[in-house]
């Protein structure tokens, strides 16, 4: 088979099928991927559904008003489970993940900054953007429109975004705070609460009056679910949109993200469109035009499917293999646990213990547990921590207490192994470039 230029003549298709299908087998195991956040079993009811909406493109609304429909009732859905004021009528859309949402949510709280700042008579040339230790997508909204990030670095006690670190980044440029959570490095919840009182304060003392928007890539789909105390979304007057993906904990498949906001007036008209080529005229907000209608679809499904009640079951149960991981891996004696997966999603992290010597290194690790088809991550923090390497395991449903056991023993092996043949002391400067999920 040529692999780098179409070939003159056909195929026959089971052939050619089996060719594709054959370098397939080289890919890591899905279920097996701990590194990821994303859904890697689906249930045969999602399958079906999205083999019947293979033909449906989300971006006809006119042609598939049904489907749009779904899309509909599901940001409406989303904006109640996250307690908009007027959940009816606000506005919303998906995407196809928490990338593209990001995006549409960071453009809205940029435009609608350009706005004051012109009302105000004041410049509109150097916004900036506050923001803790962020996933790559927030990297990317600073870069492609120019605007200062104000990234609050780790330190050796502060994993995390806080008040104190907020109030001295913001300022009349601030576009807006974006706590995340659900940290991608460490998966722990950023305190949205304490940052919107914060801010709630700075504008009762000076009127500056800077709004929030939260990422809530993972941790959008699960506390509302599992920690209906914790006070994050649109219950803060500040929290003016909010993303999530759902091809994560929202349990859909690959290819869905959403962002909401609290109140339609939060999303500026300007950056609407009307397109009237598709026959009726349909106002669109995204990055794509044509996308495929069928994680949408499964999406709606999986919230009348599993209710509350199914949601809160799956993720508590991935919690409390988490939290036995976690006190397994901890009880090892050579590392220290960061997350364990409570205050924060399904998810363990740990590092190695200060000042030990194990003769391996937790990138050694990664590597050894390759041999069994297990991908759990090594990979050093940001600034102002880049020095640290830590490991991170993802609960998804699809791991089991059980497959946690045997993960455990395959650990516990390598560990064995290194006590007989230390390999080395400390990273690379290759091993310790940055973690890229
Ligand atoms: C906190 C956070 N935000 C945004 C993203 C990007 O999401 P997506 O992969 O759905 O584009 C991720 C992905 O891991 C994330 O963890």
């Amino acid at each position: 088979m040529p692999k780098f230029r179409i070939p003159d003549g056909e195929q026959d298709a089971r052939h050619a099928y089996q060719v594709v299908a054959d370098e397939l087998l080289l890919d890591g195991n899905s279920r097996q991927n701990l590194a990821t956040f994303c859904q890697t079993w689906l249930e045969p009811e999602v399958r079906a559904l999205m083999a019947l909406c293979i033909d449906k493109n989300m971006v006809d609304k006119d042609e598939y008003p049904q489907t749009a429909e779904l899309e509909s009732r599901s940001v409406h859905m989303l904006a109640d489970l996250w307690h908009s004021p007027d959940a009816a009528n606000t506005v919303g859309t998906s995407t196809t993940g928490s990338s593209e949402a990001a995006m549409l949510g960071g453009m809205a709280l940029l435009w609608n900054w350009r706005a004051r700042q012109r009302a105000a008579g004041k410049p509109t040339d150097r916004p900036n953007l506050v923001t803790g230790p962020v996933q790559i997508c927030w990297e990317k909204f600073v870069k492609y429109w120019d605007i200062e990030h104000r990234e609050i670095p780790m330190d050796a006690d502060r994993l995390l975004m806080t008040p104190e670190e907020v109030l001295k980044r913001v300022d009349e440029n601030t576009i807006g705070v974006v706590p995340t959570m659900g940290v991608t490095f460490t998966c722990q919840y950023e305190p949205v609460e304490d940052v919107a009182k914060a801010l709630d304060k700075l504008q009762a003392d000076t009127g500056l009056d800077v709004p929030m928007h939260v990422d809530g890539a993972s941790g959008g789909f699960v506390a509302p679910f599992c920690h209906p105390d914790v006070v994050w979304d649109f219950r803060l007057p500040r929290v003016k949109s909010i993303n999530a993906s759902g091809h994560k904990f929202g349990l859909s498949p690959l290819g869905v993200g959403w962002v909401a906001w609290r109140d339609a007036d939060d999303l500026p008209e300007d950056l609407i469109f009307n397109v009237n080529y598709l026959g009726g005229n349909m106002p669109t907000f995204a990055l794509n035009f044509s996308r495929p209608g069928g994680q949408v679809v499964a999406q709606y499904y999986n919230f009348v499917r599993l209710g509350k009640e199914g949601y809160r079951r799956i993720h508590e149960a991935g919690f409390a293999t988490a939290q036995y991981l976690a006190d397994e891996i901890g009880k090892m004696g050579q590392f220290e646990i960061i997350h364990d997966g409570r205050n924060g999603l399904p998810a363990v992290a740990w590092k190695l213990k200060d000042g030990t010597d194990p003769g391996f290194t937790l990138f050694d690790l990664a590597d050894r547990l390759r041999a069994s088809g297990w991908q759990v991550p090594a990979y050093t923090l940001p600034a102002n921590l880049s020095g640290l390497a830590i490991q991170r395991i993802l609960v998804r449903h699809d791991f089991s207490r059980d497959m946690g056991t045997l993960l455990l023993d395959d650990y516990r092996r390598a560990l064995e192994h290194f006590s007989k043949h230390p390999v080395s002391k400390s990273m690379t400067p290759a091993e310790a470039s940055g973690f890229a999920h």
